[in-house]
């Protein structure tokens, strides 16, 4: 069999008056409208709980989008259950059986319910329509698409055969159930880290970020659409601590797909060290995690590109990606261009409320975020080392609103070059053109991370040493662009380090992970 061929789904632009634009405002309305109570999705079965959670709009937070039950101890013990008993018959279906019920479920988000899930995005997870679009329907249908294409590819190694003897390999699944647990700041990630195990034949016990059950919720509906059979994704809302329980102690516990925090990784992964003798097999672990993600000017560098790319990588999704630009290395004889052309970039940009249509910025996800961002910025009023270029306001009345913000420092380890914030901060730091080695060594002595980097040059000697000297610095490497927006098929992204395992999202290198192989070998 041949897989249809394989491609980026095309992006919509939403102009005014088109009609894609009026589609898109009637579902918004429509979401807005409704409340929909979310159940856990269990062995294909809708079950409800007295553990009853909201889904809010983050640009104002008294709208109550959905409802949704939260899973206990027993809701997740069931769902262990289903993923267990679904495996059998999805292990054994036919490779291209399942990748055709993620062809189809691609076809589906793209054709059918692309407002559907990008104004569920939109509305829950507080993302222009743009970036919704790229998200929640390009990014989702690439994903399914190019698993399959990847998964074929994989299917299709096999060792040589001496005279007399058939080598073979099976890509088995693993053996046990996958554990997703996803994060909210994007659909596609979340849909990604259940549907790469799923199609590989494995059965998934998936916990959503409770910020983004609605988004979830439609893509367990769009599967199922698509022919997935029950039980081969378990959908429960729930505590960390509540799901993690049941699942971490599990003796059929084959893999974690994780995107979220380094805190949390760290802990499930202790955990399950403490659990090792309980597992039947060792657990895979995979796990895209935190980012302090870096744009390093060198004086060859033209300074438009460099603001463009500022401005764009810290500010795009109000810096609420793993992948956001949040410090940056300028040297003295740039210093004034940079700094006046981002100052003067970020004056333009507005921050709204999402359906408005027009703003480049909206609401941060929630309160904690909230207040965690709008933490470093009002220290830096008052720091000794530290003071603010451009934003600082910072306002939760209604929704949780942060104007974009740049901090600039005299000290290369002030918090903000450091921590990973996850919000709308821009931390630039000048260096002396005579001391470019001290810089380029700041970038990797002074963050734990290593997920993204953007250097900005034209000196092709220069590209060359800073590419070396930045080895392990970012698993998603830019030269001339900004450190994020990488696309499914053209830019694998993970990075190593404090920010994951790096096994690929959007590769033949994480669907590896999700195959436990048998070599046969048979004499004639
Ligand atoms: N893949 C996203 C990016 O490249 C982040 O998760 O920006």
């Amino acid at each position: 069999f041949q897989l249809p061929e394989i491609d980026n789904e095309p992006v919509k632009q939403y102009a005014p008056g088109s009609p894609e634009r009026r589609q898109l405002r009637a579902e918004l309305a429509r979401q807005l409208e409704i409340v929909p109570d979310i159940p856990l999705i269990i062995g294909g079965k809708e079950i409800r709980t007295d553990d009853q959670k909201k889904v809010v709009c983050p640009h104002d937070h008294a709208k109550t989008l959905a409802v949704f039950s939260n899973a206990g101890k027993q809701e997740v013990d069931m769902a262990i259950k289903a993923a267990l008993d679904a495996k059998k018959q999805w292990e054994t279906t036919p490779w291209q059986d399942r990748a055709a019920i993620f062809l189809k479920a691609a076809d589906l988000i793209s054709q059918k319910y692309t407002y559907l899930l990008n104004a569920a995005t939109m509305l829950g997870q507080s993302k222009n329509p743009f970036q919704a679009e790229i998200d929640a329907t390009c990014e989702l249908a690439d994903f399914f698409r190019f698993n399959a294409k990847y998964m074929a590819g994989i299917y299709a190694g096999q060792p040589a055969s001496e005279k007399g003897v058939w080598n073979r390999l099976e890509y088995r699944a693993l053996e046990g159930f996958v554990f997703a647990l996803t994060p909210f700041n994007f659909t596609a990630i979340a849909g990604n880290l259940c549907g790469a195990p799923a199609i590989m034949g494995n059965t998934v016990v998936w916990k959503p970020a409770s910020t983004a059950v609605l988004s979830g919720y439609y893509i367990m509906q769009i599967l199922a659409e698509a022919g997935l059979p029950d039980g081969v994704i378990n959908f429960v809302p729930g505590k960390g601590s509540v799901v993690g329980e049941s699942v971490l102690h599990h003796p059929e516990l084959a893999g974690i797909h994780f995107t979220g925090s380094t805190n949390v990784f760290k802990t499930v992964w202790k955990t399950m060290g403490n659990n090792i003798d309980t597992y039947k097999s060792y657990p895979r672990m995979v796990g895209e995690t935190g980012g302090k993600d870096y744009i390093f000017v060198h004086p060859s560098a033209r300074v438009a590109p460099v603001v463009t790319a500022a401005v764009r990588g810290a500010f795009e999704y109000q810096g609420q990606k793993c992948s956001a630009a949040s410090r940056m290395y300028v040297p003295a004889s740039l210093w004034d261009e940079v700094t006046t052309g981002i100052k003067s970039a970020v004056e333009q940009i507005t921050v709204g409320n999402v359906t408005e249509f027009r703003h480049f910025m909206n609401a941060l996800i929630d309160e904690a975020a909230f207040d965690n961002a709008a933490g470093y910025i009002e220290r830096a009023k008052t720091s000794d080392v530290a003071e603010i270029l451009v934003g600082g306001n910072a306002d939760k009345s209604k929704g949780y609103f942060i104007d974009p913000t740049v901090i600039v420092t005299t000290d290369p380890h002030y918090e903000s070059m450091t921590r990973e914030i996850f919000g709308p901060v821009l931390t630039l730091f000048k260096y002396e053109d005579t001391a470019i080695d001290d810089a380029v060594a700041l970038v990797g002595n002074t963050s734990p991370y290593a997920l993204t980097g953007a250097v900005f040059a034209t000196d092709r000697q220069a590209i060359h040493d800073l590419t070396n000297a930045l080895v392990h610095t970012a698993g998603n490497f830019y030269i001339n662009d900004k450190p994020t927006g990488a696309v499914v098929g053209h830019q694998p992204f993970g990075g190593a380090r404090a920010s994951g395992t790096n096994d690929k999202a959007g590769s033949m290198l994480n669907l590896l992970r999700w195959t436990s192989v048998r070599t046969i070998k048979e004499n004639f």
